[in-house]
């Protein structure tokens, strides 16, 4: 199988065909896949009507190809390698075949314990290979898989467990992040006091501490496993269309969604974006720092890598533990070839200075890429610079949980690069800049709404139990067009610069989390009677979060102390910690429009030491409440440590 593009000129040709005859372009890389049953017509549906459907008629298994051909093919090559939170404890090397192996068994287990196909699966567990295992799994049997990262809180576990109508969970007694240990079965306990539908909780050991188990639900997960060694697993076949996974993300509106995607588009775009953009040559060593509970981990830890038959490391712990120098310690430890992580996890470590790299040979690192959010000129070089060494290409990919896979990078070595630009879309991707009028903005130097304007096999294909909201969201705004929530700037060159959301969305350390999400959590603290939230720059997260809260009452200094700790205990628990306000600021009101907006970009100018320059406020309701704000603003604020 050969995805790879090896020349500038090779992009130039492949840009060529896919808009000339994507299908044809498109049916020549799902050929190189194994399918049950080939499709009989790529694509049908539009933009327009928000109904794509890929490779129609198509049956395949997604893991036959991630794993089943490469276990024949290389049984002995690594899988994946595992780097343990603690770099005295022994690590894994899962060989495909054995990866193969324990897959099957679990997927045996699942099946004998009734799970079918079409069940929905929640995986609450840290970066162990047993989650890697148990995604797989999920998917070999044709059960819907929906990861939620191990940081959010009961509630928000609940809310998803809910709203995708889940059977089973796995996950783990503790989890271990650094000298952190988190609760996980506990939470899970937690949360399933409001689930009925779970009839299954799969426990893997991590830590030696026990942990409350239920006879009759819950069983350990290697003696579960047990069940199902030595049965056969043949892999479920699955119409290309059939659901893979959920994966909840926040938007500007409501509750999280579920973000859904399928078989066969969502393979066929992973492998071939992965293979690509960052130059995977056989033999070399992958490794993405992301976490598996976000859409990176999905698309660039297990399935791209897998399905181009790579070896990809998982790392359990956090770049600082035992100490500043852990990333570079595991590169040079693994021989890391293609190294990929966040703008955020680049700030903090730069934070440390140089030693910490210099410390370790990195001269074994051909790609290095960023992803999540966008990448400061300063980090960008430091990342090339001392990091690279000036060797390295930068791949900044730019994309979505709903996009599936990278959509806007650099290919290795092989594409111009610009500090901070995201740069040329991958073959097959059309983004756009629109004016807010939905008018496309020709040629180049401009800025507008980043849309995309030809489908892609593995674009988002509905919101789990809301299609509606699936069209409101992406495909109503900007009729014909993917509507991505995102700023973006097209240099003089043609090369692409995402700014950021244009929408009520936060980004925070790469993170995302809608501000009615935020603002329903605070607003379930006794103190709070309404609240509202933005982003300000932040120089390590990107962003970060200030909360203007209206109280019952007036608050004195110890009051206010204590109002401060409810509101950041409500976040914590309707979210989790990550999504915690670094400010509070206590208000007498907010400033809204008359017919009852929050005019929130008066806010952002607030949160942004922007005290004057307001713009059109003739459409507040009461315009003295800014000043209040602002007096406010200047003086005092909670400023989380
Ligand atoms: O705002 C963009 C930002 O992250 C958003 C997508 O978040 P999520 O679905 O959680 O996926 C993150 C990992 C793919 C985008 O709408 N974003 C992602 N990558 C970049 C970025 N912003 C600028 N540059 C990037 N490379």
């Amino acid at each position: 199988m050969s995805l790879r593009l090896q020349s500038f000129k090779e992009y130039q040709e492949a840009q060529r065909t896919a808009k000339n005859d994507p299908d044809g372009f498109w049916d020549g890389i799902a050929s190189q896949f194994q399918w049950i049953k080939p499709h009989h017509q790529t694509r049908s549906g539009s933009l327009q009507g928000g109904d794509l459907k890929w490779f129609v008629g198509g049956r395949l298994n997604i893991t036959v190809n991630a794993l089943d051909r490469h276990a024949i093919e290389r049984g002995n090559q690594s899988a994946i390698i595992w780097e343990p939170n603690d770099p005295n404890h022994l690590g894994q090397t899962l060989s495909y075949k054995e990866l193969y192996e324990r897959v099957c068994d679990m997927g045996a287990a699942l099946r004998a314990s009734g799970v079918q196909k079409g069940d929905r699966v929640i995986l609450y567990m840290p970066m162990t290979p047993e989650l890697a295992v148990s995604v797989l799994a999920c998917a070999r049997i044709g059960a819907i898989h929906s990861v939620v990262f191990a940081g959010f809180s009961a509630q928000a576990l609940a809310d998803r467990i809910q709203d995708a109508g889940a059977t089973v969970v796995i996950t783990a007694n503790e989890g271990r992040r650094g000298l952190k240990i988190v609760p996980l079965k506990s939470t899970v306990d937690e949360a399933l006091e409001h689930c009925p539908t779970v009839q299954l909780v799969i426990v893997q050991r991590v830590t030696d501490s026990s942990c409350a188990m239920q006879v009759t639900r819950d069983v350990w997960f290697s003696e579960f496993l047990n069940r199902g060694t030595g049965l056969p697993c043949p892999a479920e076949p699955m119409d290309a269309e059939d659901p893979l996974f959920i994966l909840y993300t926040s938007g500007s509106t409501g509750k999280p969604k579920g973000v859904v995607h399928t078989h066969g588009g969502y393979m066929v775009y992973t492998a071939y974006s992965f293979a690509n953009v960052f130059q995977y040559e056989r033999g070399d060593v992958y490794w993405c720092t992301a976490d598996i509970g976000w859409i990176t981990g999905h698309s660039y830890i297990i399935y791209g890598p897998l399905l181009n038959g790579a070896t990809t490391m998982m790392f359990e712990g956090i770049p600082t533990y035992p100490g500043p120098d852990r990333f570079w310690a595991i590169c040079a430890k693994h021989k890391v070839n293609q190294f990929y992580t966040a703008p955020t996890a680049i700030r903090a470590l730069m934070c440390h200075g140089e030693a910490p790299v210099q410390a370790h040979d990195l001269s074994t690192l051909k790609v290095l890429g960023t992803v999540g959010e966008p990448i400061n000129e300063e980090a960008w070089h430091w990342y090339h610079d001392i990091v690279g060494q000036q060797k390295c290409p930068i791949v900044d990919t730019w994309w979505q949980t709903e996009t599936g896979g990278i959509m806007l990078s650099g290919l290795g070595s092989l594409s111009p690069q610009k500090p901070a630009h995201a740069g040329l879309p991958l073959p097959g991707i059309d983004p756009v800049l629109l004016n807010p009028d939905g008018t496309e903005l020709q040629g180049d130097d401009v800025e507008g709404l980043l849309c995309i304007s030809a489908p892609w096999p593995s674009i988002i294909r509905t919101t789990y139990g809301d299609h509606e909201r699936c069209l409101n969201t992406y495909f109503r705004p900007y009729p014909g067009y993917y509507f991505t929530g995102d700023g973006a700037r097209r240099d003089a060159d043609g090369l692409i610069r995402v700014i950021g959301r244009v929408d009520d969305v936060i980004n925070v350390s790469g993170h995302r989390f809608g501000t009615a999400e935020i603002e329903s959590a605070i607003n379930e603290a006794s103190i709070a009677v309404e609240s509202a939230v933005v982003g300000f720059d932040h120089p390590i997260k990107g962003q970060a979060i200030h909360a203007f809260v209206i109280s019952e009452s007036a608050l004195d200094e110890a009051q206010k102390q204590v109002a401060i700790g409810d509101v950041l205990e409500a976040v914590e628990k309707g979210i989790g910690k990550i999504a915690k306000p670094a400010r509070v600021q206590f208000v007498q009101g907010l400033p809204k429009t008359r017919s009852g907006k929050i005019m929130r970009r008066i806010l952002r100018k607030i949160a942004s030491g922007e005290f004057d320059q307001f713009g059109d406020t003739s459409t507040l309701l009461d315009p003295s409440v800014v000043d209040s704000i602002k007096i406010d603003a200047q003086t005092t604020w909670f400023t989380a440590p």
